[in-house]
């Protein structure tokens, strides 16, 4: 199986769940607080290793209890940990995360902390490591600058890049010639393309204008209509995956996708395969609470 190197941000989430999101200038008596991990690179990581993944993380965290919790569940799922960086300069990052439990629906604000202090030495740092790899999985939580240098370097050692545009800000444009799989939901593909997408033609002539980008295969993400796909060659929808139980937070479902995306394109699954996957895996965790440890493991899938 191939080796997939991710890039990204860890945090300590702090999540409020509540019957609303607060509206701006209001106060509201949330149910349940709860502390635990997230960081949209290391949700990924993450559910990769999860659904057996061979997986090595890259990020920087401080020397203190929310990178502590990081390093002692990447040691507990097996994710190689050489590449992280501890910095005692630096807390790790959080996130405030406002959750409505009726819908799952959510809120999110993050301070990457030590992450976003991460440069292109880093990256250089540890460019063994991304060699050693096949695919390279990033976001736009990192600083930008560092993020298209690892892209860079990890198109120049050969490996397939995967680009999760999440948050979504301003890429360049030689930069998307470096993606071979982007993969925003509809929300990040209108900040891209600056143009409203509702309907079926509206997502195909959107993924039209990102494959003359020079982005080699487009996934735009919708949610519970499940996902669409193109490139030169083909272009298909997928359907969501059918659950039987209530969805309870849809926190890290997008971390989810990405995850089992590159988990199954590590196994050379055919890429509908790989995204009937993906979906599948995306939707079991919104039926748990929480970002990382909503992502299902391999039995959890089997179990279902
Ligand atoms: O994608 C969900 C993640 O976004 C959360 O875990 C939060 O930390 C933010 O990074």
């Amino acid at each position: 199986m191939k080796t997939i190197s991710v890039f990204g941000v860890f945090v300590a989430d702090l999540c409020f769940i509540s019957n609303a999101i607060p509206e701006k200038g209001q106060t509201i008596l949330g149910s349940q607080h709860i502390v635990g991990p997230g960081g949209k690179g290391s949700n990924q990581a993450i559910a990769a290793a999860k659904v057996n993944g061979n997986v090595n993380f890259i990020t920087k965290i401080g020397k203190d209890k929310n990178g502590e919790m990081a390093l002692t569940l990447y040691k507990e799922l097996g994710i190689d940990t050489a590449c992280i960086i501890q910095d005692p300069n630096y807390s790790t990052g959080v996130a405030g995360i406002m959750v409505n439990e009726k819908t799952g629906e959510n809120a999110i604000n993050i301070i990457p902390g030590a992450a976003g202090t991460l440069t292109n030495d880093d990256i250089d740092r540890n460019l063994n490591f991304i060699a050693k790899a096949e695919i390279f999985l990033t976001q736009l939580e990192t600083p930008y600058k560092v993020t298209s240098y690892a892209l860079k370097k990890a198109k120049e050692k050969g490996l397939a890049t995967i680009l999760n545009p999440a948050p979504a800000c301003e890429i360049d444009d030689d930069d998307f010639k470096l993606i071979d799989f982007f993969t925003p939901n509809e929300t990040e593909a209108e900040f891209y393309l600056n143009k409203k997408i509702e309907t079926e033609k509206d997502i195909k002539s959107a993924s039209e204008k990102f494959l003359k980008k020079g982005i080699k295969n487009i996934v735009i993400t919708l949610g519970e209509k499940g996902c669409y796909f193109a490139n030169k060659k083909e272009n298909f929808f997928i359907e969501a995956f059918k659950l039987k139980s209530p969805v309870l937070d849809t926190t890290g479902a997008g971390d989810a996708f990405n995850g089992a995306l590159a988990v199954g394109l590590s196994k050379d699954l055919d890429i509908k395969e790989a995204l009937i996957f993906a979906n599948q895996v995306a939707a079991i965790s919104t039926t748990k609470q929480g970002a990382a440890a909503s992502m299902p493991s391999m039995e959890d899938l089997n179990n279902y």
